[in-house]
């Protein structure tokens, strides 16, 4: 059957059994009135934290709360300034503001199109900041990750890890959610492993941070109607661990299918203006986004062409943070050279889902390779 059309994303390429396996646990948990809580939740749980290889892994309602959740649990205070990259997901402003914090936004590299070492001592040395959230954007992460975390410690800068894209994603060999201060993921279902509905997690290799992160996320509760701290409820759900626990069984085969999409876009798309873009090369990404830099002259005619053949696209993200009209009267300040913008403009993702086909993957770039010969 010849392919006439590929979606941005899809949901629906299960496993064979998968569907069973979680329709037959849901009935079971149904039956026991599990809802919130209960086994599954910790099962859930002991399997993240071997996947990632954190000590701690602690589920939440969704990736917002998980963040707002881990600046509260270093001890960020209200108007504390906390460091943001420019060019993330709104969530990541949001949550600073949420927990009564002062966003600092502070630009990216306009080639790895995240936080440079660089840039980021000097937005500490000029805002003398609280604590920072380094994204990990597209399923990559900082190429200097390992240089920031250093920085940051030794400049008393507390550290979150923005990773609701960068499930699965290592640096030189090692675990990004597991080997940060703490870090936070995001299970919508659309993520590299999405959950069944809004599901998140904090993840730690702290006791203590781990300890805090459990009250925090269940009302501030130090015993059943004890209270320590003004915290949320931001329990996840029974069926979204069910859903997760019986994913984490395919999260390699998942990843595989992902990594090998974004390798066959940048080998079939070399040489055009259109140019795919991989994750530093001591980065193993985690194939979440198909990511691709075009001149921003040359880009909405190329997604006229995507549109005329039926291929969903992306620009993740169309606009800086700092320029969002909801961060007017937030923003404590920024460091901005102009790349986040720049970003936004020239980026163009390509479809990218677990189990994309390579009928697909030749469709998307034989569309791709006509649009810049014609
Ligand atoms: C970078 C980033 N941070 C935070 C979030 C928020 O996660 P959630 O939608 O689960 O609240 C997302 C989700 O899209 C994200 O991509």
């Amino acid at each position: 059957m010849s392919i006439t059309s590929v979606p941005f994303i899809t949901l629906n390429r299960f496993e064979n059994g998968f569907r069973e396996n979680f329709l037959g646990g849901v009935a079971n948990l149904f039956e026991k009135t599990q809802f919130v809580g209960g086994p599954i939740v910790g099962e859930m749980e002991a399997e993240l934290s071997k996947v990632t290889k954190a000590k701690y892994a602690i589920g939440c309602a969704n990736g917002t709360d998980a963040i707002q959740i881990a600046l509260r649990a270093v001890g960020v205070e209200k108007n504390d300034r906390v460091l943001i990259p420019d060019m993330t997901f709104w969530a990541t402003f949001e949550a600073v503001v949420n927990v009564g914090a002062n966003p600092v936004t502070v630009d990216v590299h306009r080639e790895t199109c995240h936080w440079d070492l660089e840039t980021f001592k000097k937005a500490v040395h000029e805002f003398k900041p609280k604590a920072a959230i380094m994204v990990h954007l597209y399923g990559w992460a900082s190429p200097d990750t390992l240089e920031i975390r250093k920085f940051a410690k030794d400049n008393n800068v507390l550290l979150i890890e923005d990773g609701a894209q960068c499930f699965g994603t290592e640096i030189k060999g090692e675990s990004i959610l597991g080997s940060a201060l703490i870090s936070t993921t995001s299970f919508y279902p659309a993520k590299v492993l999405g959950a069944s509905g809004d599901a998140g997690a904090v993840f730690t290799n702290d006791e203590e941070l781990a300890k805090r992160t459990r009250i925090l996320i269940n009302h501030g509760r130090t015993d059943h109607y004890s209270h320590g701290m003004i915290g949320w409820n931001s329990r996840i759900g029974a069926y979204e661990s069910l859903f997760l626990k019986l994913s984490l069984d395919h999260i390699e085969a998942r990843l595989e299918s992902r990594r090998n999409a974004v390798k066959y876009y940048a080998e079939a798309l070399q040489g055009l203006p259109f140019k795919p873009v991989l994750a530093a090369s001591h980065v193993k990404e985690n194939g979440y986004c198909a990511v691709g830099m075009v001149d921003p002259a040359l880009r909405p005619a190329l997604i006229e062409t995507l549109k005329k053949a039926n291929i969903g696209f992306g620009t993740i993200y169309p606009g800086a943070m700092s320029l969002q009209s909801g961060a007017v009267g937030h923003l404590a300040g920024k460091i901005d050279n102009g790349n986040a913008h720049y970003i936004s403009q020239a980026v163009l993702n390509l479809p990218c889902f677990a189990y994309i086909t390579k009928e697909e993957l030749e469709y998307v770039c034989q569309t791709v390779r006509n649009h810049f010969k014609a």
